[in-house]
């Protein structure tokens, strides 16, 4: 695609165009269409609510589903839809007992608050939490499997981890890792906040017990899209964090696995009910992966490589960052990460970067010293990174 399509294609976003966007890994902004349809379906809600409850909503819950389902390479009877990863990854953590004594094993780049989740499920269980490292700029995915299967051991009851790591964008071998967690009985529990829309997805073909995710990133899906995926052998082993009123089985029985009168199945919304709310969000998102696809899945992510290439020839190569992100295919995607020195200025980058140079992105905190974070997607230009390079330099030098 050339420039011009991509300016294009640019304009079909409601991007704020009185600051440079760099951080879609934090959230994405919306194509116009899905904005227009979210306000479309609540203005619906708002006006008939019983209507569009009771009449509206089913079949588009079941078409939001198959959508999104086609989308991660999953079948639409073990995905559940969510708020967001949070609240997927607390139903998957407050439902498990792993057995006591044991440890659940965790990379050493966790999202803090899902560790904090993990440590509150070993508290209450008895159990451990250990980390291990991954290494720092592996060569390929061999060098990550390596790292866990080193650390799992008879005593690991758990292994939970990022399939696309929020610090610095590695993509670690899901499958590889999840394959080698069930030859040793080990429950898997993958955070995917990162990757739908970001890396090619194949959930029935991932050996996981579960996969949680969300929309609002990459997806460009309305805030409050996020979703939980049974993996096989783990279809009724959750209990929901609501008990509301799909909690308990149908009247009569009947089968837990086909499409109810709902949108769903009664196994899933078992999970998915929360009483009465708004879930006009799950339902735009057929939205904007016709939008994704309309461009081409394929193309996007090619100009996103294009772009973080970019982004490495001026911040390592002219600004003379060091990378935190390995540059290889199959280990990254539209976010790359940069070792930033660990100076008092530091503290105040970000906060620099967007009030003197209107710029928006990540500035994670590492034990090793602080991360530049730059997420690029198609909606951004090199002009745009050239700013941001302009910027440190000014504010590093
Ligand atoms: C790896 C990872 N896990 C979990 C979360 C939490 O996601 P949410 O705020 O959608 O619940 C994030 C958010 O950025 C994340 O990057």
């Amino acid at each position: 695609m050339s420039v011009a399509d991509w300016e294009h294609a640019r304009g079909h976003m409601m991007l704020d165009r009185t600051f440079v966007n760099l951080n879609t890994g934090s959230g994405g902004p919306l194509p116009r269409r899905t904005f227009e349809r979210v306000t479309e379906l609540r203005t619906h809600l708002a006006g008939a609510p019983m209507d569009f409850l009771l009449h509206e909503v089913p079949p588009l819950l079941w078409n939001a589903r198959e959508r999104l389902a086609g989308l991660l390479g999953a079948d639409p009877r073990r995905l559940a839809l969510a708020t967001n990863v949070t609240g997927a990854l607390n139903l998957v953590a407050s439902s498990l007992r792993p057995s006591a004594p044991g440890e659940i094993l965790l990379t050493d780049h966790e999202y803090t608050p899902v560790r904090w989740c993990w440590e509150r499920l070993a508290r209450r269980q008895g159990l451990e939490v250990r980390t291990f490292r991954l290494p720092a700029l592996p060569a390929g995915p061999d060098e990550i499997v390596a790292a866990a299967v080193e650390a799992m051991g008879p005593r690991t009851r758990l292994l939970a981890f990022s399939h696309v790591l929020a610090t610095t964008g590695l993509v670690l071998p899901a499958r590889e890792l999840c394959e080698e967690a069930r030859r040793r009985n080990i429950v898997t529990v993958v955070d995917g906040a990162h990757t739908p829309a970001f890396v090619d997805l194949n959930l029935a073909g991932l050996p996981c017990d579960f996969y949680v995710g969300s929309g609002h990133k990459w997806l460009l899906a309305p805030t409050g899209t996020g979703f939980l995926y049974l993996g096989r052998g783990s279809e009724d082993v959750l209990e929901p964090t609501q008990v509301s009123w799909a909690y308990q089985p149908p009247p009569g029985g009947g089968p837990l696995d086909e499409r109810d009168s709902f949108g769903s199945t009664p196994r899933l919304r078992r999970l998915e009910c929360e009483g009465t709310r708004d879930i006009c969000p799950w339902l735009a998102i057929p939205e904007s992966i016709d939008f994704q696809t309309g461009i081409g899945l394929a193309e996007i992510r090619a100009r996103r490589r294009e772009l973080a290439f970019h982004v490495r020839r001026r911040l390592a190569g002219d600004r003379g960052l060091e990378p935190a992100t390995p540059a290889a295919e199959e280990l990254s995607g539209g976010m790359v990460a940069f070792r930033l020195p660990r100076t008092p200025g530091t503290d105040r980058l970000r906060q620099e970067l967007w009030e003197r140079f209107r710029i928006e992105v990540a500035v994670p905190e590492r034990p090793e010293g602080p991360l530049l974070r730059v997420s690029v997607n198609f909606y951004n230009t090199e002009a745009e990174i050239d700013e941001l390079a302009d910027a440190l330099k000014e504010l590093t030098s």
